[in-house]
């Protein structure tokens, strides 16, 4: 359990290349389940998320091996396993195995994923959807049971454009024979990543971008050489930690489609903000104003997992914003540490109301979550005099040796052992 020192007030400035999405990564580690040859997945961030879903992986005989920043993985002789209690909740995100266990395997066993600390996180879509391609399904109090054997392509429509069920149903399909078609899909620029990363393999996806995917299922896949999408939620975060505390970034390797509305988020707050290719410049003087009204939504909304960093950028703009969060109904436990910090906001259910104060005051306090985390080292930075923020664990999920980054930056920034 380590904690972050950091000396805030510095501003920030330079160059950072980002490394493939962890969004990506791990929907792509599942679906490496359903091919008998060896993928290398490029630029892979070694961040503890990634690498307990490989854990999980080896533990089910696959052959993983990190080489620099590629990622080989070998999946032919693995065998089935029960995703039990202790892996799932050692990754939330092993749901998302559901659709490759069942498509590799024709069966799957996951522990039941229960709450999380950004909200509840229910799976009744990814069942639904399941049940509508024939497979039969028992519900227990811990475990979530699923026979594929009569698995078979049919047309699903989701209740809600979820990504981990759009990506779940996918996987099931792709090595099912006949034409599924799934509606309402979600449109994130990580489901396209998905689709182009199985085309790569030979598969046969198209649609993924539009609410309306199809998948014409394949004998087999082979194995492929793949470079994930840049992580659109780290960029966003170098930036909304320039804009905060001032200063000149420039963030490569971005997937400008998936920042296109929180690049938006910063023009209006008074950030000169510049695009080149797979490049975003941003420069801050600091001095930000106010977002009357943020709403959080699905692609291509503003994504949730940037709204808990930009709020803290808010904390200090001139005026009052109205954050609105519409995907995850816990996403505001962070909130409590920045008003330890001196930060003005009153939450009323999905709403926050970010009153912009003078100045962030130096603190000591602790992340619950990834991108709370995130959201209170970009406040600490922010922030004249020295500040601690625990739970460096919680950052470590998304974000590979943060304080090197920013370091880099210019930013006065230490982990510490607990
Ligand atoms: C993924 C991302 C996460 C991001 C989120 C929304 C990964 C590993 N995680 O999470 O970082 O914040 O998309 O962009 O890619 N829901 C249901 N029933 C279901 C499934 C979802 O009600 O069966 C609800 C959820 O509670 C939530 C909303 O749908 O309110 C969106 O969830 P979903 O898109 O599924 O998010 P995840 O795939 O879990």
């Amino acid at each position: 359990m380590d904690k972050f020192i950091i000396m805030g007030g510095n501003r920030l400035h330079g160059k950072v290349s980002v490394q493939s999405a962890k969004n990506t990564v791990l929907p792509l580690l599942s679906c490496c389940i359903l091919c008998k040859e060896q993928i290398v997945l490029k630029n892979c961030p070694c961040i503890s998320d990634v690498k307990k879903m490989t854990e999980i992986i080896e533990r089910m005989g696959g052959k993983i091996e990190f080489c620099d920043d590629d990622l080989k993985i070998d999946c032919s002789d693995i065998h089935y396993i029960e995703i039990n209690e202790e892996l799932t909740k050692s990754i939330r995100s092993s749901v998302f195995m559901l659709g490759s266990l069942l498509g590799r395997f024709s069966r799957a066993t996951v522990a039941y994923p229960g709450g999380c600390e950004i909200g509840k996180r229910p799976i009744d879509i990814h069942i639904a959807g399941l049940k509508t391609l024939g497979v039969q399904i028992m519900e227990t109090e811990k475990f979530i049971e699923c026979d594929g054997a009569e698995l078979h392509s049919d047309k699903i429509i989701l209740s809600m454009p979820s990504v981990g069920a759009t990506e779940n149903m996918i996987m099931a399909a792709v090595l099912t024979a006949g034409v599924t078609v799934i509606e309402n899909a979600a449109k994130e620029p990580e489901i396209e990543d998905l689709q182009n990363f199985i085309n790569a393999m030979g598969g046969n996806v198209s649609g993924a971008g539009s609410d309306k995917i199809t998948v014409v299922g394949v004998k087999r896949l082979h194995g492929c050489t793949y470079t994930p999408i840049g992580d659109r939620i780290v960029g966003g975060t170098y930036l909304a930690m320039c804009a905060g505390c001032g200063g000149d970034l420039t963030v490569c390797n971005c997937d400008m489609k998936g920042l296109s509305a929180v690049l938006d988020v910063f023009k209006a707050c008074g950030c000169w903000v510049e695009t080149c290719g797979t490049e975003v410049r941003l420069i801050s003087e600091g001095n930000l104003r106010a977002i009357p009204l943020l709403r959080t939504g699905p692609f291509p909304a503003f994504p949730t997992d940037m709204q808990p960093q930009i709020c803290a950028v808010l904390t200090t703009a001139d005026g009052v914003s109205l954050i609105e969060e519409n995907i995850f109904e816990s996403r505001f436990k962070y909130v409590r540490q920045l008003e330890l910090m001196g930060a003005d906001i009153a939450i009323q259910d999905r709403r926050a109301l970010v009153t912009g104060v003078n100045a962030l005051k130096p603190s000591i306090v602790s992340a619950e979550d990834l991108r709370g985390g995130a959201a209170l080292i970009t406040a600490a930075l922010m922030t004249d005099g020295v500040s601690v923020v625990y739970g460096a664990e919680h950052v470590d999920r998304g974000y590979f040796k943060i304080e090197e980054t920013l370091t880099t930056l210019g930013a006065d920034i230490v982990r510490v052992g607990c």
